[in-house]
């Protein structure tokens, strides 16, 4: 029997004047797409705005659905958005942002499983990683260079 460690790099700043402007602008987009995501069930609203190589923004939110699972992550709104309106051009930064209408959140909310996934199937596609940031309302900020660190042993095409 052999056991393989697996271990994952993060970076954790105290809050967002930590970083650089550009990246606290794009979280400032990120929080705007917040704030207008469609989440009327949850009351658990997400933002995501996305660097792209042409320092084009692109963004995206939460859009919930009555029947539940017919409901979108904001990651997966945003990276859909991103391909579908410019396909060849790569992706260089993802901001997260989350608020809860019942809690002040604090602890930096990370992507989900599923849109763990999508984002790595862009980084495969593109051969380029993509940095992370991700906060709550307030607080500290968490920054991971590529989402390898979030999904190690992910799922790729080499396995079809
Ligand atoms: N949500 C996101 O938009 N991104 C995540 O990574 C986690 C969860 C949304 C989905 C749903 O609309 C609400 O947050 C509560 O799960």
């Amino acid at each position: 029997m052999e056991q393989i460690d697996i271990t994952s790099t993060l970076q954790v700043y105290d809050n967002l004047e930590e970083l650089s402007e550009d990246i606290q602008d794009l979280m400032k987009k990120a929080v705007e797409a917040r704030d207008n995501a469609y989440a009327p069930y949850s009351n658990f609203k997400v933002g995501a705005a996305i660097l792209l190589e042409d320092n084009q923004i692109v963004t995206g939110n939460n859009q919930e659905n009555a029947a539940y699972p017919s409901g979108l992550c904001a990651e997966r709104v945003a990276i859909f958005h991103a391909s579908a309106m410019y396909p060849d051009k790569k992706m260089i930064t993802i901001a997260l942002a989350a608020r809860s209408e019942n809690k002040i959140l604090r602890i930096p909310t990370p992507p989900c499983g599923a849109c763990r996934q999508v984002i790595a199937e862009y980084e495969i596609k593109q051969d380029q990683p993509i940095a992370i940031y991700f906060m709550a309302e307030k607080g500290k900020v968490i920054k991971v260079d590529s989402i390898k660190t979030l999904l190690p042993l992910v799922f790729d095409p080499s396995y079809l």
